[in-house]
């Protein structure tokens, strides 16, 4: 019998039921809240408030801990691959030869756009924003696709998540090459998952790109790390829009606009622009901290921070460490790097950050690692949308697969004018 929380409100008590993860922690109930009180909560940001119960994904904030399907993240970095982790996410479980091989065939067999949608990209400006464009298209595929309209069963959403997942690539590579007025590359059935994406965006017609291994295993590495992470802010907006029966495409598409901000997956972005102002400035790091730690500069040390790790995010060790590897392998050198190691010592150094329990999020070695495989860095968002493709579709599938399905509806505090009339224009002031 789980335990009751009491509330007491103006002299009366009332209970509410709790309820408890497999993981142990635990939340109030409050569905039956308004009803029982005429109270309704308030929470800013959502801090406090778990919007579903899933199991998809596991965090411990206070312990950097993140698992996919209950497997640590640290496991699948080493022993996984993009698309079987996707798989993972989506189905719960790790495919077995039979289904991983029909998983990649239905990739494979759905990873060319409708040819009318390429007409889309020559309506873009070629300065238009690759994220802007994403949405865009992604959205475009319920207009080519009309079986999306339909609420799938369960053989048309396998069907419905292999396209999504296999053309977000193919998008984003014609995004790319639309923005620096190259002609399309159609993908090569032969080529895996991302070797596949990195051919669309950099090889040529006449083929002088050269799939480097450790280069498609490391872009690989990005995305599986990228694929889900619980309730964030682009998950919960592909939730809300998914609640509301909207087919997979339009959910997805809301989920990009949402992963854009600056403050969620445009930060990776935003942390590289932040190393090059630093570098370019002389200033060792230093100076950076002390305007990032004053709330009047406008300056956030872009890459730290996390509403949920109050610890170092464990994706950002992998990725830091893989960085290391690549630009050794690759015999480079990177002086933004060098940069982002100094902020993070200086960082983990200061009371201000400790104190606040900021570390390095998935964000700040990122865009190191991408620039380091050649990915130019309005792209690097778009990166972040591939990889996080597989957790949208999974929490897609979740809420379709829920028995009581309801629209996803919060409620409000009103806290504007109380009833007024409507003035004649000559009265009013
Ligand atoms: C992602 O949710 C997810 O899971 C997201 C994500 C995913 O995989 O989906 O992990 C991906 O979005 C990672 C986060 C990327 N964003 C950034 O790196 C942008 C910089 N970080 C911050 O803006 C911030 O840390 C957030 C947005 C990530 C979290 O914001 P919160 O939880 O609302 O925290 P807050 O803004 O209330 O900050 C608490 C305090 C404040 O100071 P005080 O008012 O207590 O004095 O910490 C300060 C903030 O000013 N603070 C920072 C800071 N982050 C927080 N100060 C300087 N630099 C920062 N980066």
């Amino acid at each position: 019998m789980s335990e009751k929380a009491q509330l007491h409100l103006n002299g009366k008590v009332y209970e509410l039921p709790t309820v408890t993860g497999s993981e142990g922690e635990k939340a109030v109930d409050i569905s039956t809240l308004r009803d029982l009180t005429g109270y309704i909560t308030l929470d800013d940001g959502y801090g406090n408030t778990g919007s579903c119960s899933s199991a998809i994904t596991f965090i411990d904030g206070e312990k950097g801990i993140l698992r996919y399907r209950g497997i640590p993240i640290e496991e699948l970095a080493v022993k996984s691959t993009f698309v079987e982790t996707a798989y993972l996410l989506i189905y719960g479980k790790l495919p077995t030869h039979p289904e991983k091989a029909r998983f990649s065939d239905l990739l494979t067999e759905n990873e060319n756009l409708h040819e009318g949608m390429k007409h889309h990209f020559e309506g873009f400006p070629p300065s238009s924003h690759p994220m802007a464009m994403l949405s865009a298209m992604i959205n475009a595929s319920s207009c080519f696709y009309p079986g999306l309209m339909k609420s799938p069963d369960s053989e048309s959403f396998e069907v419905q998540a292999a396209r999504l997942l296999s053309q977000v690539r193919t998008i984003a590579a014609f995004s790319y090459r639309k923005s620096r007025g190259l002609p399309f590359l159609y993908p090569k059935p032969a080529y895996k998952y991302t070797a596949n994406f990195l051919y669309m965006m950099f090889s040529d017609p006449y083929g002088s790109y050269e799939l480097k291994p450790e280069v498609v295993r490391a872009l690989d590495l990005i995305f599986l790390l990228h694929a889900d992470h619980e309730q964030n802010c682009s998950t919960s907006t592909v939730r809300m829009v998914a609640s509301s029966e909207a087919n997979l495409f339009a959910s997805a598409a809301a989920g990009v606009c949402a992963l854009w901000g600056p403050l969620h997956g445009g930060a990776n972005q935003a942390v590289i622009t932040m190393l090059e102002e630093i570098h370019a400035s002389g200033d060792d790091g230093r100076r950076f901290i002390t305007a990032a730690k004053d709330k009047n500069s406008g300056k956030r040390l872009m890459g730290f921070g996390h509403r949920v790790y109050k610890n170092y995010d464990p994706r950002a060790k992998i990725i830091k460490a893989a960085s290391d590897l690549l630009l050794h392998t690759l015999n480079r050198e990177d002086p933004l790097l060098d940069i982002a190691r100094k902020l993070e010592e200086a960082a983990l150094g200061d009371s201000y950050f400790v104190e606040r329990k900021l570390y390095p999020n998935v964000d700040f070695y990122s865009g190191i690692m991408m620039r380091a495989i050649g990915i130019p860095t309005e792209m690097f968002t778009v990166m972040f949308a591939i990889g996080r493709m597989p957790g949208w579709i999974a929490n897609f599938k979740e809420l379709l697969d829920e028995r009581r399905k309801r629209i996803c509806r919060p409620r409000q505090i009103y806290i504007g004018p109380t009833e007024r009339h409507y003035l004649p224009p000559e009265q009013r002031r």
